[in-house]
């Protein structure tokens, strides 16, 4: 790169500016781990930039987000904020740094102070007291629920969740006590497309969706994914945005920052039914 880029051009984004979309228009959220990456990603318009735990398969090669530190996630937020040209910035709090309210409180902490603005947890009604915890000491919270990538081993594997109808109405029930506890976004991930309306009809705050079906109030997606960068075969859910597109990387994440706002993406050969 040879000239330093010029100062952000659209206003920030912030928690507020998803509670009022909720309803109205639908926002695009995507990972980035490096400075390029943000900068590609928040320039294109994309609302949210998640540092996610993700980078265990996408960086570092593991099978499972599970070897991730709050060290590495640290690491890459400082990476991603010099980059970052007006989103949301959300660090993930890694496998194992929340299993207490001391050491979540720490942990956040962490993340903030490198400069993410909200921070992402996965677990449902039991992370209510660290939700309170957070949000009364000024920490956001999003609460990741339906596949938790972190409990693979608990799972048995990287499965679609809430098929049955009792797993689905808990998954609301939990939502809404999340919600209650101050959680700002649920995000959800791999649950049939007919659930994740159910969620984001429930609940008032923003809901994203990742396999969940197009009525989410916001998209996600791992940035590797939409660029094709991925050994093996994709999840039903991931699209390849750089397939055809002949504006590059810039391009692609642009299509895919329309097809979110426009509810072309995802289609219904990228949900579970
Ligand atoms: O870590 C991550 O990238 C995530 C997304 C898949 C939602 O949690």
């Amino acid at each position: 790169m040879s000239s330093q880029p010029a100062a952000p051009a659209r206003k920030p984004v912030t928690i507020t500016t998803l509670q009022n979309m909720k309803g109205k228009e639908r926002f695009s959220c995507l990972t980035a781990y490096g400075y390029s990456e943000a900068y590609a990603v928040s320039d294109a318009g994309v609302e949210v930039i998640l540092v996610g735990d993700s980078l265990g398969m996408v960086i570092q090669g593991h099978d499972n987000s599970l070897p991730v530190t709050i060290e590495d996630v640290a690491y890459h937020i400082r990476c991603v904020q010099r980059g970052n040209q007006g989103s949301l910035l959300m660090g993930d709090l890694p496998f194992m740094t929340f299993y207490s309210e001391e050491v979540t409180l720490e942990s956040a902490a962490a993340l903030m102070r490198e400069g993410a603005q909200i921070v992402k947890l996965e677990g449902g009604a039991w992370l209510a007291e660290s939700t309170r915890l957070l949000t009364q000491r000024g920490i956001p919270v999003c609460c990741h629920m339906g596949l938790m990538p972190q409990s693979v081993n608990h799972l048995g594997g990287f499965r679609v969740q809430g098929r049955d109808p009792a797993k689905a109405q808990s998954i609301i029930d939990e939502a809404l006590v999340l919600q209650d506890a101050g959680a700002s976004i649920v995000l959800l991930e791999c649950v049939p497309a007919e659930l994740g309306a159910r969620v984001t009809e429930a609940l008032d705050v923003p809901v994203i969706g990742i396999g969940a079906g197009p009525e989410t109030d916001g998209q996600i997606m791992v940035l590797h994914d939409l660029l094709g960068l991925y050994p093996g075969r994709p999840a039903k859910f991931v699209k390849n945005f750089l397939a055809g597109e002949t504006d590059g990387v810039q391009g692609a994440v642009k299509a895919y920052a329309e097809a979110v706002r426009a509810g072309t993406f995802p289609g219904p050969e990228h949900c579970y039914q």
